[in-house]
This record gives C-alpha cells, sequence and structure tokens, in this order.
C-alpha cells in the first residue's frame, strides 16, 4: 500500500478533520452545527465562509457532531477515492439520526455540484445538498429542510465571490490563514472535474481581499496564503466607476506585500502557462513574499500534455523552471503530478521521470489517474492503462519524490533560515514547528530563549530527514 497522506494537500491530507469552534461561546446561540471539510484549501476556506454565514443565522459551531442540530460535510470529488471517502464518512455521521431524528445532515462543496439531487436519492437521510455558489442561501435552506421538506441548491454563479463575507477562522492556528482571491476555472484539463463543480473563474474584489489581510494582520495573524485554482490569471477590473482601476496577480501580492513586512505572503496554485515575469519580479521585490511556488507540471511527456489540454509542452515547462531559478535561485519548486493517465506509454512516463529530475523538486502531490465522469477525458479517450500500471508507476514517482526532498534537504545542511514559528512540534512541547520561506518545515529546540508562536527567529539547519529539517536557534 501507498502511503501518500504526508504529500498530499488534496483529499487524502486533511480528511476528516474537525472544526473547533471560533473564539466565540457556542453557548449564546440556540442551535448548532459542526463541519467537516474535505479537498484542497479552498474548500477549507468556503467551510469558514458557511461558519460565518451560519453564526449569523444564530448557529454556534461545535466539534462534537453528535449535539448538533446541522452536520455538513463540505465534500471534494477530484478522484473517485475522495468520493468514496465521503460516501463512508457520511454512513457513520447518518448514526446520528437514530438517537436524534431532528439532526439535519448537509452536503456541501463539489460532490454536492457533481451530483445535485442525485444525492437525495442515492443517500436518502441527506436533508441538504449545497452547492459552492449557493452558500448565502443556507438558512433558508436549513429552514426548509427543518420543515421536512428536502432542500437542493446548486447554481452556479458567473458573480459570487464571498467578498463582503469575514470568514470565521475555524481550527486556526492563529498564526497561518487561507485567503480565498478567485473562485472556479476556465481552464479545460482535460481529466479535471473542477470546472464542472466550481464553475467559471472570477475573480474577486482586490480591496475586499486587501481589507481581510488587513485585518488578519492586526488580529496577530503572520502569514497569509492567497488561494485560487489558477492564481496567475488573477484579474480584478473595479466595475463601480467608468475605466475603475484594475488589478492583476502581480498587483495584488505586492500590495498585500505592502500590508506589513513581518506578514508573509503566500500563493497557490500557479499555472504554469499563466505565471509571469511580472509575478517573479514582484516576489524578488519583497523580501516578506515567500520563495516558493507551486507549479504543477501533471506529466513530462507533451505528448500527453496535450491530451491533458494543459497548453504548455514539457520544453516551455522546463523553460518556466529555469527562468524561475535565474530570476530566484533559491526558490523552493513543487509540483503535481498525475500517473497513468489514458495511453501514457512506458517511454513517456520516463519522461515525467526525468522531468522530474531536471526540476529538483522540492516537494510534489502524486496521484494515479481516476476518470471522473463528463470530463473531457472521460468522454474523448480510453482509460487504458491498467491500475497495476498506473500503481507501479506512482510508486516509481513517489521514490524518486522522496529522493529528490531528502536530496533538497540535505543541501540546506549548515544553512540558516528565518523561520516564523508556527506552533509546538507535534512530538514534542520541548520544540517549535515552523518553516523558512521555501515552505519547508523546520523543527527545533525551543532552550531558553523567550519565544512565542507568531515569532521569526534564525535557525540553523543540523540535520534533516526527506520531509523535515531539524535545526537550533542561533543569534540573528
Ligand atoms: N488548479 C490546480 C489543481 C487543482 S486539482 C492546477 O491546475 O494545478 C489538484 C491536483 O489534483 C491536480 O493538479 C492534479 O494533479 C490532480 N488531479 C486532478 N484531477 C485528477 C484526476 N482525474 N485524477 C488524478 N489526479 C487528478
Ligand atoms: Fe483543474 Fe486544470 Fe483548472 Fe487546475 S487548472 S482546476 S487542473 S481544470
Ligand atoms: Fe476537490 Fe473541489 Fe477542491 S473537487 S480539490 S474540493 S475544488
Amino acid at each position: 500500500m501507498l502511503d501518500l497522506t504526508t504529500h498530499s494537500r488534496h483529499d487524502e491530507a486533511r480528511q476528516g478533520e474537525t472544526y473547533a469552534p471560533f473564539a466565540n461561546d457556542p453557548n449564546q446561540y440556540n442551535k448548532k452545527f459542526y463541519i467537516e471539510s474535505y479537498g484542497c484549501q479552498m474548500n477549507f476556506a468556503d467551510s469558514e465562509v458557511v461558519a460565518a454565514i451560519l453564526q449569523e443565522d444564530g448557529f454556534g459551531a461545535t466539534r462534537n457532531f453528535e449535539e448538533a442540530d446541522l452536520i455538513l460535510i463540505n465534500t471534494c470529488s477530484i478522484r473517485e477515492k475522495a468520493e468514496q471517502t465521503v460516501r463512508k464518512r457520511l454512513t457513520e455521521l447518518r448514526k446520528v439520526k437514530q438517537d436524534n431524528p431532528g439532526a439535519l445532515i448537509g452536503v456541501l462543496g463539489c460532490m454536492a455540484e457533481r451530483l445535485k439531487a442525485k444525492f437525495l436519492e442515492e443517500e436518502k437521510l441527506v436533508d441538504l445538498v449545497v452547492g459552492p455558489d449557493a452558500y448565502r442561501t443556507l438558512p433558508g435552506l436549513v429552514t426548509e429542510a427543518e420543515s421536512g421538506q428536502k432542500a437542493v441548491n446548486v447554481l452556479l454563479s458567473r458573480e459570487e465571490t464571498y467578498a463582503d463575507i469575514a470568514p470565521v477562522r475555524l481550527d486556526s492556528n492563529g498564526i497561518t490563514a487561507f485567503v480565498s482571491i478567485m473562485r472556479g476555472c476556465n481552464n479545460m484539463c482535460s481529466f479535471c472535474v473542477v470546472p464542472f463543480t466550481r464553475g467559471r473563474e472570477r475573480s474577486r474584489d482586490a480591496h475586499s481581499i486587501i481589507r481581510e489581510c488587513r485585518d488578519l494582520f492586526s488580529n496577530g495573524y503572520k502569514e497569509v496564503t492567497l488561494l485560487g485554482q489558477n492564481v496567475d490569471s488573477y484579474y480584478w477590473v473595479d466595475g463601480s466607476v467608468p475605466g475603475g482601476e484594475t488589478v492583476n496577480f502581480a498587483n495584488l501580492l505586492e500590495r498585500v506585500a505592502l500590508i506589513d513586512p513581518s506578514l508573509r505572503v503566500r500563493f497557490s496554485t500557479s499555472h504554469p502557462k499563466d505565471i509571469t515575469d511580472e509575478v517573479l519580479y514582484t516576489m524578488v521585490k519583497y523580501e516578506n513574499i515567500c520563495r516558493y511556488i507551486h507549479l504543477p507540471v501533471q506529466s513530462g511527456s507533451t505528448r500527453v500534455l496535450q491530451l491533458m489540454n494543459r497548453t504548455y509542452t514539457r520544453e516551455w515547462y522546463l523553460a518556466k523552471v529555469d527562468r524561475i531559478r535565474a530570476i530566484m535561485p533559491d526558490c523552493g519548486i513543487s509540483s503535481d503530478i498525475i500517473a497513468g493517465f489514458c495511453s501514457e506509454t512506458e517511454k513517456e512516463h520516463g519522461e515525467t521521470l526525468d522531468l522530474m529530475e531536471y526540476s529538483c523538486y522540492d516537494m510534489s502531490y502524486m496521484f494515479f489517474y481516476s476518470e471522473r465522469p463528463g470530463t473531457l477525458a472521460a468522454r474523448r479517450y480510453t482509460d487504458d492503462v491498467p491500475e497495476e500500471v498506473k500503481k507501479r508507476r506512482l510508486e516509481e514517482i513517489v521514490k524518486l519524490q522522496n529522493r529528490l526532498s531528502l536530496e533538497s534537504n540535505q543541501r540546506d545542511l549548515g544553512k540558516i533560515f528565518k523561520v516564523l514559528i508556527e506552533g509546538d512540534s507535534k512530538r514534542s512541547a520541548d520544540d517549535w514547528r515552523g518553516r523558512n520561506t521555501q515552505n519547508k518545515v523546520i523543527v527545533f529546540p525551543k532552550g531558553n530563549a523567550a519565544l512565542n508562536k507568531g515569532d521569526y527567529v534564525m535557525v540553523k539547519v543540523t540535520d534533516c530527514t526527506g520531509a523535515t529539517l531539524l535545526g537550533e536557534i542561533v543569534p540573528a
């Protein structure tokens, strides 16, 4: 069995994680909701918007689904396995109805969007089905469901960005936060269900993004990650005045960086076709924009990339990696890779391994191809690489990445990094855990220094594993 959990930010990564109530006392509310999120960071960010909408409607959050009046599960459809996990979890959550028949169960997110009302036929004990653009209607839908009707809203929108809603930070470390800057996706990568579940791409009002980041900073947060499926195509036009200002992604990055030099700025995800020199030079200009780019390649073969509709070739991608390294030699780069896409040959798989080696990825999220109903690939191509071949190729990719990650960490031995402390290390309260600008996790003894989470500290790397750097505090 392959264990990819430590390397995935997607469905496997934070599965089943539950949310704690925010600072508010849940007892001040007469009703309680429980929310569980799956999938990408955008889904987690959406759950914080949902929490804000529900709190406004008189619901307090609870960590314990057994005491909830409303149980929500924010779902992911990216791979079949992600959907299976959700279904399994639903069977467990539904048992609550035996003791508390009045409790409502709602399915949110990408699976709700993909399956729509079919969900209610398939899963009879589900009361609400709400798509990613319909969360503002949740209070009304809950009332409908309370009166015994099944409530569904899966309308996608061309405008909705929830710009004016201040997310309720759930299960937060109080130091790092995600901020959605856009929704949807206009790229039709042939394997991908996201354009169907999230709808058309739209960029959020730049002023509301800056405001949210500023509020986070004044509440003690030290790092924001700007989120979108394709952040480099962020483009906001102020439609409120004729000839209103326009803001592209580089402009937005700069504005967020200017909030305060001690507020770190990260972003995800960059599509290789859209990341510009202007973005790279903006990164160079501000020390607080982190030197880290997640640049998913998907495949190292030009023919496969073409079938995937990624709109770049192997050479074009490699030139982009060269460009990043030329402008920022110390920039961390990571990737997403799919093994065994339709008709991929052994030689083409070899090209992926070769490209990984050239790109020296610090880290990758690796998957085998999972056909999604309705996508271009499902309609046009045959999912013809046998499962055992897909798995073997994935295993080779994971093995190579493990070596590349270890080598990357070994190159850091002896180096000194500025680290943002995020909290205690998972293993021991005697150690801090933080990250450097390249997004690498560093664990180091607290020693006698009077430090707190949210502080920056200089750390010298003394040892490493493939996943973590180990170090010691050195004078600034
Ligand atoms: N917008 C991001 C990716 C979002 S989905 C981008 O373009 O990079 C996250 C990752 O899941 C993708 O990069 C891809 O590697 C993987 N993925 C998407 N659809 C998949 C599928 N059908 N099978 C396997 N992996 C898939
Ligand atoms: Fe999916 Fe491609 Fe859009 Fe990423 S860019 S969300 S892979 S369609
Ligand atoms: Fe999954 Fe939807 Fe995100 S399909 S990866 S939760 S956009």
